[in-house]
């Protein structure tokens, strides 16, 4: 029986109350110029801004907002421009827990820019320069303000580069998420940044709202190893008792599953059956359970491919440290694992991210459920797959919790910003999906969940996208299922 829970779901309980003070303040409170304040759309598209024309005179230029536009995490992300790509080159030394370096961020102005902001936790920032030339900034709790010497105009792709040094601090400070973000270990460091932990080791737009590619550059002690999102771009180069790595991410993806994970570790590389780059990482201490996460993470990637489409990176695998988080977070290419040997389930839940959270995100925390509901159903799924339970019995089995069951009183399809890793946008949210597949039947809701991931491949999704493709898919009226089932607090019994 589908009884046993991944360490994510033991986990929950230390994730929730993610926020700290960012959803402590009320929405709407952004100073400045907030063209995306309210509003939720990604900062490629500036609502209030018209096009300017032949003959319509342009906006004049303005600040950036300081949050993207998320109501439930204000001061996250910015507005204004939406990143291209990072180029980060950092040097990390586990010794002095030292990191030091420079972002170069290549971005869009979303608007006429006589200022804007980046997301930094910590750290001294020694120079900022935009296209080449000096800026001037200002430093607020967690927000960079770049005052770059000329306004940056409307449109224009302009580089933003960041020298800063310091010793990285992981946030810590929510209640009951734990530690998450740049985690020093003793022989190097555990990146798990999700929801808003890349501020905590990069500058840059902390908000799933703004996808960009990234290039990572990394100096390590000789005999550490960095492991990065993405493929090895160069030979690893050894000089003067430092090993520089290069690796290369060129999908586009959100800060929260970028990872700079250091360590030693041995390492097994290969192809999955159908072809896949396969790469699997494990501590020393977790030497036994390598060829393990190899084997299993290759077969259900291969096997996701024929469930959800496509393959949508460019290699899969996994990474075991010995940082005792006790949850594992779906980081692009190489999700991690923290301190144990991960099982089936768990493997087969950061495995479907990969589709359903990483190629396909989410631009408003609220609809979370679209990646963990998913991911939990995703392993219903591999153990009916495996002969183990159906999905129907573990459907079963959660729905018979009481009509009191906390899980009844939480609307999986609103996400709260004070408790975002509710047990219920995981065990809930994948029952939403098995109730669909009861009234849709399989073959329609099969069919949808190709469609949702290659319509929306690499790109930003919501809830009423989804509901939309399911009525397109089945042809069915399904908006009282998706009430019962996403946004009623109490427990469905129709549908
Ligand atoms: N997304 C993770 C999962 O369900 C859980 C998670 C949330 C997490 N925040 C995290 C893991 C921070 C590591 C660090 O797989
Ligand atoms: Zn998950």
């Amino acid at each position: 029986m589908a009884s046993r829970r991944p360490a994510v779901a033991a986990a929950t309980v230390l994730l929730c109350a993610t926020t700290g003070a960012a959803a402590c303040s009320a929405p709407g409170t952004q100073g400045g110029a907030t063209p995306e304040a309210g509003s939720t759309v990604p900062s490629g598209a500036t609502a209030s801004q018209t096009a300017p024309g032949p003959g319509t005179s342009q906006t004049a230029p303005g600040p950036g907002a300081p949050g993207i536009g998320d109501p439930d995490f204000p001061d996250d992300g910015n507005g204004g421009y939406d990143v291209g790509r990072y180029r980060l080159d950092l040097d990390y030394d586990p010794g002095r827990r030292h990191l030091s370096g420079t972002a170069a961020i290549e971005a869009t102005a979303t608007q006429g820019l006589t200022r804007f902001n980046l997301d930094l936790s910590g750290f001294t920032v020694e120079r900022v320069t935009v296209d080449g030339a000096r800026a001037r900034f200002e430093r607020t709790g967690t927000e960079l303000t770049v005052i770059p010497a000329r306004p940056v105009a409307s449109r224009a792709a302009f580089t933003v580069e960041v020298a800063y040094a310091g010793r990285p601090r992981p946030v810590t400070d929510s209640s009951n998420l734990g530690t998450y973000g740049f985690i020093p270990t003793k022989d190097g460091a555990f990146v798990t940044c999700e929801p808003n932990g890349a501020k905590t080791w990069f500058p840059g737009n902390d908000h799933p709202a703004d996808k960009a590619r990234y290039e990572f550059q990394i100096t390590v002690p000789e005999g550490i190893t960095a492991l990065a999102n993405g493929e090895l771009a160069a030979e690893p180069k050894t000089e003067g008792g430092k090993t520089t790595y290069l690796w290369r991410e060129d999908h586009p993806m959100v800060t929260y599953l970028a990872t700079m994970t250091l360590g030693k570790f041995v390492l097994r590389e290969g192809r999955t059956a159908s072809g896949i780059k396969n790469l699997a990482a494990a501590d020393p201490r977790f030497r036994d359970s390598l060829d393990r996460l190899y084997t299993l993470s290759g077969k259900i990637t291969d096997y996701w491919a024929t469930v959800f489409g496509p393959y949508p990176f460019s290699s899969t695998g996994g990474v075991v440290d010995d940082f005792s988080t006790g949850y594992a977070l779906e980081n692009q290419t190489k999700p991690m694992y923290g301190g144990f040997a991960p099982d089936e389930d768990i493997i087969a839940h950061e495995l479907a991210h990969q589709w359903f959270g990483n190629s396909l995100s989410i631009k408003r925390w609220k609809d979370l459920w679209l990646n963990e509901g998913f991911a939990t159903y995703a392993e219903w799924l591999w153990q009916e797959h495996q002969g183990d339970a159906t999905a129907e019995q573990s459907f079963r089995l959660h729905y018979s919790a009481g009509p009191g069951d906390a899980i009844w009183k939480y609307a999986p399809g609103r996400a709260r910003p004070d408790d975002l890793f509710n047990n219920s946008v995981y065990t809930r949210g994948g029952m939403a999906l098995h109730a669909l597949r009861q009234k849709i039947g399989d073959e329609d809701f099969f069919e949808l969940l190709r469609t949702w991931s290659s319509e929306h491949k690499y790109g930003h999704v919501t809830t009423e996208d989804f509901t939309a493709l399911a009525e397109k898919v089945s042809g069915e009226e399904l908006d009282a299922l998706f009430d019962a089932w996403l946004f009623a607090e109490k427990k469905p019994t129709s549908w």
